[in-house]
């Protein structure tokens, strides 16, 4: 059952329900209006990098099919929508603006508001300019300040149409799937590249929330990173250790360096020697408080020893697994949350701006039924709620995704989406699991 328990808080108007998409993965239209190339575009050229040699192209179409989208949204009965704008639409090689690109996330915001949606805009999403890259990318330090302009620039066009602002979407996977092990754009694979990116990261969200929050006072300001529970195979100090580690890289890597201002030191027990460059004053700097967390969480990982320094996947049999192979694991959400309450007396108040699964939907008989996310997304609001009830500060819930749409490296194939895409021919049909949420909303604003 997709519903919170009756006397959950989740059941209260406040509590935020909404889902989240990005640029790159729904847009299309690369080349339109002025939109220049994103290291996406050239990591997707660049043969056996994604799946089937998927691109861009079509996503959605939702650079076209913006309005229809957003009466889908609505239809839903959400509170709020997340969506994340293109940094290569809006400006061009000279940091000009590109009125074009603007004007189409005017639009769209616009349109929000007057459906009485609130907003919730990522400023990086993954998709940056290529032109930055060929000057080094996350790994030049110099792109902490074009990011500053960047976010100087859509603050003053967007105020007023954003009810929060957030820098970044995970730096953990721009830094490692991007810079340690190249699974993600731009595709290479050096840790010492990683923590290097991930300081520079860190650095342009730290320099942009001032500037954002000069330029926009109403707006809340934040940003959003992926966590992951990490286990122990087995309960040898070995594995524990292993299991501490995997935690430490995945989740205190961005948060000690957010609310303590600092990096773990374990960190560099893990990938010796990977220091990255910090300059006085950054760790001031990146940890600028922030008035709203955004936390990603999908499932948890069982590691070992790998004998030396770090960590080894060992996964379990007989679990249940979504068609990414990810366990469904939504305790680990509420272990987590609970851990970072203890661990950073500066937590903020929390939003889960991603939670989700995909599976391999079809349309039958103008149906999908995605059985498995109505319980996956059920259970994680029981986790959720149990978090609450055990302190955590939580405002509010994004299923990811809204609709199906480009799974960065894996392509069209694996869907997140509570409505199913035909690429194809661009139908939308929402899920069983897209009405089931509408159904609990519905009931929750009769009951108010
Ligand atoms: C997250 C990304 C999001 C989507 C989901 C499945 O890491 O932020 O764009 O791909 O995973």
């Amino acid at each position: 059952m997709l519903v919170p328990p009756r006397d959950s808080a989740m059941w209260r108007k406040e509590f935020l329900f909404g889902s989240a998409t990005a640029s790159f993965q729904i847009e299309g239209a690369t080349h339109e209006d002025g939109r220049l190339p994103s290291i996406w575009d050239t990591f997707c050229a660049t043969p056996g990098k994604v799946l089937n040699g998927d691109t861009g192209e079509p996503a959605c179409d939702h650079y076209h099919r913006w309005a229809s989208d957003l009466d889908l949204l609505t239809g839903l009965g959400l509170d709020g929508y997340r969506l994340s704008l293109a940094w290569p639409r809006v400006m061009d090689e000279k940091g000009r603006r590109n009125d074009k690109g603007l004007d189409f996330y005017k639009r769209l915001l616009d349109r929000l508001c007057e459906k009485g949606l609130q907003t919730f805009v990522t400023l990086y999403h993954w998709d940056l300019p290529q032109h930055l890259e060929a000057r080094g990318g996350w790994l030049n330090r110099d792109i902490a300040y074009r990011f500053a302009d960047y976010a100087d620039l859509v603050s003053r066009e967007l105020a007023g149409k954003v009810t929060a602002w957030a820098t970044l979407n995970e730096p953990w996977c721009s830094a490692y799937l991007g810079y340690g092990n190249g699974h993600h754009a731009p595709g290479l694979s050096d840790p010492r590249c990683a923590t290097q990116a991930m300081h520079h990261l860190l650095l342009a969200h730290g320099t942009a929330l001032p500037v954002l929050r000069a330029n926009d006072p109403r707006a809340r300001a934040g940003i959003v990173a992926n966590i992951g529970r990490g286990t122990a195979a087995t309960n040898s100090p070995e594995d524990r250790r292993a299991a501490h580690l995997f935690e430490v890289q995945q989740n205190a890597w961005v948060l000690d360096a957010l609310f303590k201002k600092q990096y773990p030191a374990d960190l560099f027990e893990l990938w010796p020697g990977t220091e990255p460059l910090v300059l006085d004053h950054d760790m001031e700097t990146i940890g600028t408080p922030l008035d709203f967390l955004g936390i990603n969480y999908y499932t948890r990982s069982t590691v070992k020893s790998d004998g030396a320094h770090g960590f080894v996947e060992a996964p379990l049999a007989d679990v249940e697994r979504t068609q990414m192979g990810w366990e469904v694991y939504p305790d680990g959400l509420r272990q987590l949350l609970v851990q970072f309450k203890a661990s950073y007396p500066d937590l903020p108040p929390i939003y889960i701006t991603e939670n989700g699964m995909a599976s391999d939907d079809t349309v039958s008989h103008g149906e999908v039924v995605d059985e498995q996310r109505i319980r996956f997304i059920g259970a994680h609001l029981r986790a959720l709620d149990q978090a609450m009830r055990e302190g955590v500060d939580v405002r509010g819930y994004f299923v990811w995704s809204l609709m199906d749409n480009f799974e960065w490296s894996f392509g069209y194939e694996r869907r997140f989406g509570m409505v199913h895409v035909d690429y194809a021919t661009q139908v939308r049909t929402p899920k069983h699991s897209a009405l089931a949420l509408r159904r609990f909303l519905n009931e929750r604003r009769n009951c108010a």
